[in-house]
């Protein structure tokens, strides 16, 4: 019954309205013209979407209708430097042909089974990703998040079959400064107030410890009820923030010492991003649990995977987790293609060598503008010293005059992460332009 609103409501399907609820607007029956007379401006584009979207981002002011390899063109035909790659999603590149081809050949065949039935490629990807990383099993979803949900219940499951925890004990370590989506559980971990400011009540069960202190992890992991640590190997958007080497040694160390599984958040880090497959494989360590997403379905759309062996993933029974695109059939071969491509274009090793060569650059810049450059493989970040003439946004928008696409983070910070398939004179050009753009302030 609805109880909120004292009119009768008519048992037919309601006429599209918003007077049903509000009173005041209504909404044509009709389906709305799509305008397409004449192609539309940059700005136009920006009022359009300012109108009819949420404002739940703040777009750098740039209208692209392309992409291609690194590059990115926008409605005016001009062409820039991708250094955001979607947020590290798209590591091989813009419209790889090698992915494009298999996305367009699987999804004119079978798009979607769901998990209801078995499909032909299904368990090809599971048996290709599960060898590939060492696990005895993989579980698809969507997005990133999907997935950081999906290693908290399989951890809560293990916690209560496998390590004993008494019902409704389970507690989950994170550290400060992580970031694995936005949804509740992901916001009630997070100890950034833009992050969960206004959303509460929180998710229980749930702890925090300062990123890179394994003084603090260890006194926090004694509690029996402890069961997972889940963290990134590197901080992505709380400013790539490495931690120091050896971190990631002890955090096994730790976990193993006290019965507590290891979860390793590699959504950003994972893919070849840093300079190795996984960044966990810089400390040759084996978390008990790994999350993959982003670059996992090479930027086509969103797929992630969950990996870890028996023990863990079998104590979720059928029908207790799922999604309804989880496995879905049309990404599969574009996944296999995508490791095929990741191994076959070298994308660890150049990410590798690149990286170098820019962080060792960008040292170069006056550090009293770039206070601070970090990073691993091709996922850096500049620090920028705030004045009232420039900040990390102003560096954006000049960036994009001088053709080269980044987007600040946290105010100060910008990150620098370019598709893993740039060559080595085109990232030097890339440094003339942040060391021409940084100079000009
Ligand atoms: C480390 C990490 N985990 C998880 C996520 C969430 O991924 P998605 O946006 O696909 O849900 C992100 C997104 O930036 C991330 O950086």
């Amino acid at each position: 019954m609805i109880v909120k609103f004292s009119r009768r409501v008519s048992r037919a399907a309601p006429v599209l309205s918003r007077s049903l609820y509000s009173g005041q607007r209504s909404v044509s029956t009709a389906a709305p013209k799509l305008k397409v007379e004449r192609p539309l401006t940059s700005e136009e584009i920006y009022a359009r979407e300012d109108k009819h979207g949420a404002h739940n981002y703040h777009p750098l002011p740039v209208a692209l209708e392309r992409g291609e390899g690194i590059h990115l063109w926008d409605v005016d035909g001009n062409r820039y430097y991708d250094f955001l790659s979607a947020y590290s999603a798209v590591n091989q590149g813009h419209c790889h042909p090698k992915i494009i081809a298999a996305l367009t050949a699987q999804s004119s065949k079978l798009t979607l089974t769901s998990r209801a039935f078995y499909n032909d490629v299904l368990g090809a990807y599971e048996e290709y990703v599960t060898n590939m990383f060492g696990y005895d099993k993989v579980l698809p979803m969507n997005t990133g998040v999907e997935g950081g949900e999906t290693a908290c219940k399989l951890a809560r499951k293990w916690a209560y079959n496998v390590k004993g925890v008494p019902k409704n004990k389970a507690k989950i370590i994170f550290a400060d400064g992580n970031f694995w989506g936005r949804t509740m559980a992901a916001i009630s971990s997070s100890n950034d107030p833009s992050s969960y400011e206004g959303f509460g009540p929180f998710m229980p069960g749930f702890e925090n410890v300062p990123f890179n202190d394994t003084a603090a992890l260890e006194i926090a992991l004694q509690d029996p009820n402890v069961a997972a640590f889940m963290v990134e190997p590197i901080q992505g958007e709380a400013g790539v923030v490495v931690p120091e080497l050896g971190y990631l040694t002890k955090v096994r160390e730790l976990c193993t010492k006290y019965n507590v599984l290891w979860i390793a958040d590699e959504v950003q880090t994972g893919l070849a991003r840093t300079g190795r497959r996984l960044a966990v494989d810089h400390e040759e360590v084996r978390p008990d649990v790994v999350i993959l997403g982003k670059a996992l379905s090479g930027g086509t759309y969103p797929v992630s995977a969950v990996l870890c062996d028996d023990e863990i993933m079998l104590t979720i029974k059928p029908g207790e987790h799922g999604s309804t695109y989880g496995g879905k059939s049309c990404g599969l071969p574009v996944l296999l293609v995508y490791f095929q491509v990741m191994e076959e274009e070298k994308l660890s090793e150049n990410a590798q060598r690149m990286g170098e060569i820019l962080r060792s650059e960008l040292q170069k810049l006056p550090k009293d503008i770039v206070t601070t450059v970090r990073g691993k493989g091709l996922l850096n970040a500049i620090v920028i010293k705030e004045t009232k003439d420039y900040d990390a946004w102003k560096v954006c928008l000049r960036l994009r005059d001088n053709g080269l696409l980044a987007k600040p983070t946290h105010g100060d910070i910008i990150r620098l992460a370019p598709p893993l398939v740039i060559k080595e004179d085109e990232l030097r050009e890339c440094v003339d332009i942040v060391q021409k753009t940084i100079l000009s302030f």
